[in-house]
């Protein structure tokens, strides 16, 4: 199973939307079982998943996630056989976030392109490095033809890998997570969930790259403990 933090110190950046729609993404592509979870004690994706389950939908499923307990659970989740587990994290990136970014696969950064957001964003990212864990930064709520756009894309690259699809901003985001549900069920062939699928490629495309890399670096930890 692969751990996916979705964090940024910043709230309103698209963190719970980016999640949950990301979740569907990866069981739409057949890349499931995945698990949901909520570390935000504001819960708005224990309130779509709820939601969800009110409106007669199964997937993803959800796991409450204690941090005194993280992983033994993480573990658990794994062993019952889960492929994905995506982790939605309050706007800290403080010490309880540091606990989850130890059992990332990968963090995830939604960043909405905005000057202010980068300020607050180059500020919390020394806590993500710390982890030593892969991270990448999703551009989020984009607003097509804004100038702001590509400058920040271009300054974010300078800070760490930017995903290569970018999460726009659209109606049906808002409007589908209020009622428990994503674009893949509103509008399935819509360019809401044809982004959300490219962009859950580059994620996937992503942990595979990472891994790559770190190989030699597990290798020579494995050659020293012997
Ligand atoms: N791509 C998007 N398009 C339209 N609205 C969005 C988008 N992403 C987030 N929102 C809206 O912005 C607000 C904050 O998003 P949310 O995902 O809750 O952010 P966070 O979890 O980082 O606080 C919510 O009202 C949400 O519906
Ligand atoms: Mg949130």
């Amino acid at each position: 199973m692969k751990t996916i933090v979705i964090a940024n110190q910043k709230g309103g950046s698209g963190k719970s939307t980016a999640t949950v729609h990301l979740a569907v993404a990866a069981e739409q592509a057949g890349d499931g079982p995945v698990i949901i979870s909520d570390t935000d004690p504001q819960g708005s994706t224990v309130d779509w998943f709820n939601q969800r389950k009110r409106a007669g939908l199964e997937t993803p499923r959800y796991s409450a996630l204690a941090l005194s307990e993280l992983k033994t659970r993480i573990g658990a989740l794994s062993a019952a056989g889960a492929s994905y587990l995506f982790i939605d994290t309050a706007p800290s990136v403080g010490a309880v976030n540091a606990e989850l970014f130890a059992m990332a696969d990968l963090i995830l950064i939604p960043l909405n392109p905005t000057p202010t957001d980068l300020r607050a964003l180059v500020k919390g990212l020394p806590v993500i490095k710390q982890s030593g864990k892969p991270f990448s930064f999703v551009l989020a709520r984009v607003r097509a033809n804004l100038r702001n756009n590509e400058g920040t894309a271009a300054a974010l690259e300078a800070l760490g890998l930017v995903l290569p699809t970018r999460m726009h901003e659209r109606v049906i985001y808002a409007e589908s997570f209020a009622h428990g549900k994503t674009a893949f069920e509103v509008d399935p062939k819509g360019v809401a969930a044809h982004e959300l699928s490219r962009l859950w490629e580059n994620t996937k495309a992503r942990i595979t790259e990472s891994q790559k890399t770190r190989k030699p670096e597990r290798q020579h930890e494995q050659a020293t403990a012997n």
